[in-house]
């Protein structure tokens, strides 16, 4: 197949097109490296398979593809709430024409969507029937908001056009290729105990993550776009194994073998006390799916990669 994946130049986009052409698809990869990197796609060049254009899928984008994979979206807090109107323009303008785009063609499409429409949650872990409790004009909404919205407009086209539609809601994942300065937490820990720098936590650290490892998010999104059926998801994919932060700061210490201390700031506002997603329906609907790479092995290559980098 032919296939679109917006967000390729991003973190998980990246790893997305890499798997696709190693099924032997051909891959366009758009993007508008607005928290994306080319460098992510180098070791395409010349890849008779792949091709990348540079758009803004806030604009429409008429292409001939066999299939859609809708990941183009800031995602960290730093990266989304640095332009808060792009974010959401680019949550629900592009997911409009990326679901326009699937249904000129008549083709099945995928979200990426996110354990933010959760939000601050009240109910432990969370189950794809939970509805969420999300601030609508905190500065996270921006972000949450635009995810939830998206998740309506793709119901509403399945129901409204018989649109085929994938949609993941995905927990925080980790992994080689994360950006350097996004201040997501595991890339943070790392780079902090790299360099002996403070590992800085908000908060005093018992608020809980779960944390999926990049090889394990991708056989799930893969697995959930060849199911058949018209609609599938919301659907969960994430790690369940729950740590705290302090947890994670510790044990990012001492794999690194670093000497960095621990320190506490004030939480931010709207920062989740707690995120474990309930995994019990990918596993029955994706022929068994788990993830299985232990956090611990996880953090080692994504250290090896940080390292390599920042010796490059
Ligand atoms: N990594 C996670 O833990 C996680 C968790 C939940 C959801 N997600 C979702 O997965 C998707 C990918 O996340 P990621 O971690 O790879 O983030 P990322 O920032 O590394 O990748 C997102 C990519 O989208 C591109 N992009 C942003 N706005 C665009 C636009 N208007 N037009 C075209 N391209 C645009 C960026 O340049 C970037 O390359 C996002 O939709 C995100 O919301 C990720």
């Amino acid at each position: 197949m032919r296939i679109l994946v917006t967000g390729a130049a991003g973190f998980l986009g990246s790893h997305l097109v890499d798997r696709l052409l190693q099924d032997g698809h051909e891959v366009l990869g758009v993007d508008n490296l607005f928290t994306g990197s080319k460098k992510n796609l180098e070791h395409l060049h010349g890849n008779p398979r792949f091709e990348f254009m540079r758009h803004d899928i806030t604009f429409p984008l008429y292409v001939e593809v066999d299939a859609i994979y809708n990941l183009a979206s800031p995602a960290s807090p730093i990266h989304y709430q640095r332009d808060p109107v792009q974010t959401i323009k680019t949550n629900v303008i592009g997911a409009v024409n990326m679901l326009g785009l699937a249904k000129r063609l008549g083709i099945r499409i995928f979200q990426a969507s996110t354990s933010e429409v959760y939000g601050d949650p009240d109910v432990h872990p969370q189950p794809e029937t939970y509805w969420g409790r999300v601030n609508p004009i905190g500065p996270r909404a921006c972000y949450d908001e635009g995810k939830r919205a998206a998740e309506t407009l793709f119901f509403d086209y399945h129901r409204q056009h018989g649109l085929e539609i994938r949609v993941a809601r995905i927990f925080n994942t980790y992994g080689p290729r994360m950006a350097i300065d996004d201040g997501r937490v595991v890339s943070n820990f790392i780079l902090q105990a790299i360099r002996g720098d403070d590992i800085t936590i908000y908060g005093d650290g018992s608020q809980t993550r779960s944390f999926c490892y990049v090889d394990d998010l991708i056989e799930g999104f893969v697995r959930l776009m060849s199911v058949p059926g018209k609609q599938v998801g919301p659907i969960n994919l994430g790690n369940p194994r729950e740590f705290t932060i302090l947890q994670l700061a510790n044990l990012t210490i001492q794999i690194c073998q670093s000497s960095s201390k621990v320190v506490f700031e004030p939480i931010p506002q709207d920062d989740p006390k707690q995120r474990k997603p309930d995994i019990e329906l990918a596993k029955k609907i994706l022929n068994g799916w788990s993830p299985s790479v232990e956090l611990e092995l996880g953090i080692e290559r994504t250290l090896s990669y940080f390292r390599n980098l920042l010796d490059a």
